[in-house]
């Protein structure tokens, strides 16, 4: 047939996506208390009616310190899965599969959002239930304005993972298709694997094996509740772009790994660990990271993110198979309705998906 990659539905698991469009996590920073509100029905609802297949949720804490700011969405207690369950339910109306990034900050935890006026980035907010301790593998703060972390106990750990377990049952009542566990950009899981962050001695710190168990242990753990018809994520910093950090030999190795413990999608970005990071200067640095992992981790299905804002570009991936799933961020946000541009472009009619054309609207709204 004729039509593009793009638009060429796939199945993950028991997950039926109706193109390879997915929305990539992005906090909002909008949340008190960790609760979903107004603001998350008419942003997510809106990214639902983009036409995209998927939306990953953002990054969710799966305790309250392991918010990157006081601003982020959790879901660490019960209260929280209904005001979560309302906006999925909504977004469902429009065949948008939802996903939810489970997160811990870490080290990066206990900052401003980024629309506090004059917020340094990375710097510890200020008042009472804004800043709050924040833990690592190791005491290695992240930057010089940072807050030094606390070295998690094993004991401590052991709760961290089970948290991650824990959340994952409150995700599966809140609705969600598919679980994303949040392995990159410095934060908790990801400073475990970089041995910049990690100087531990134990089991979860030296050789590589060591450093990616806490990574591990939580997919095991989320795998004794999550249930096997459905897909599971991993998003990882392929690269952490500093000498003798985290690189893309050690994320080969890595994906093999949990490749082989049944992670169905690895979600391909990078940096974020070090502040000394050095960046390539080319805005679609991250896409050969998913095309090296695909190739060298055969059977892998990954998802390409970072600099995607065409439907042009987006195809020549899918064709060239550095992906199986296109994110896109920031373009989302300038453009919600960017799936319908990026079908015009590659010369195709998606349905616009407007309440007119839903078959269930009379149940749902009454019209
Ligand atoms: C992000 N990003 C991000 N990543 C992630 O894994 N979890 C998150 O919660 C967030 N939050 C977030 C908020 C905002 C406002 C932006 C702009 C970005 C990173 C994002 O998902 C994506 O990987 C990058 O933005 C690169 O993709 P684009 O923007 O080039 O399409």
């Amino acid at each position: 047939s004729n039509l593009p990659k793009l638009f060429t539905p796939i199945k993950i698991k028991d997950m039926d996506l109706k193109n390879r469009i997915v929305v990539s996590p992005m906090c909002q920073y909008s949340s008190v208390d960790g609760l979903f509100n107004e603001w998350h029905l008419v942003h997510y609802g809106t990214l639902a009616r983009s036409g995209a297949a998927l939306i990953v949720l953002e990054a969710t804490a799966v305790v309250p310190e392991g918010r990157i700011t006081y601003g982020d969405s959790g879901l660490w207690n019960d209260s929280q899965i209904e005001p979560m369950k309302r906006v999925i339910d909504f977004c469902k109306l429009f065949n948008c599969k939802i996903a939810l990034q489970l997160a811990h900050s870490g080290r990066k935890g206990s900052t401003n959002p980024i629309y506090i006026e004059g917020a340094i980035r990375g710097a510890p907010a200020i008042g009472v239930g804004r800043e709050y301790d924040i833990y690592g593998p190791s005491e290695v703060q992240w930057g010089m304005e940072s807050k030094k972390p606390h070295e998690l106990s094993l004991d401590d750990i052991k709760c961290i993972i089970n948290a991650f377990k824990d959340t994952t049952i409150r995700a599966i009542k809140a609705g969600v298709d598919m679980i994303e566990i949040h392995g990159a950009h410095g934060y908790l899981i990801n400073s475990f694997l970089s041995s910049t962050s990690n100087i531990r001695t134990d089991q979860y710190g030296g050789i590589f094996e060591n450093r990616i168990r806490f990574l591990t242990d939580i997919i095991t753990a989320v795998k004794t509740v999550w249930p096997k018809e459905k897909p599971l994520s991993v998003r990882l910093s392929c690269e952490e772009w500093v000498e003798n950090g985290w690189n893309i030999e050690e994320t080969i190795n890595l994906v093999k790994v949990i490749r082989d413990m049944g992670v169905d999608l690895v979600d391909c970005s990078s940096g974020g660990n070090s502040c000394c990071q050095n960046i390539p200067n080319t805005p679609m640095f991250q896409i050969p990271l998913s095309e090296t992992i695909k190739k060298e981790c055969i059977g892998q299905k990954t998802m390409a993110v970072g600099g995607v804002t065409d439907g042009k570009t987006a195809e020549d991936i899918l064709q060239n198979l550095q992906a199986d799933l296109i994110c896109v961020a920031r373009q989302f946000l300038k453009d919600p309705f960017w799936p319908q541009r990026a079908a015009d472009e590659l010369g195709i009619h998606i349905d616009p998906v407007l309440q007119y054309s839903l078959a269930h609207r009379h149940k749902k709204t009454g019209i």
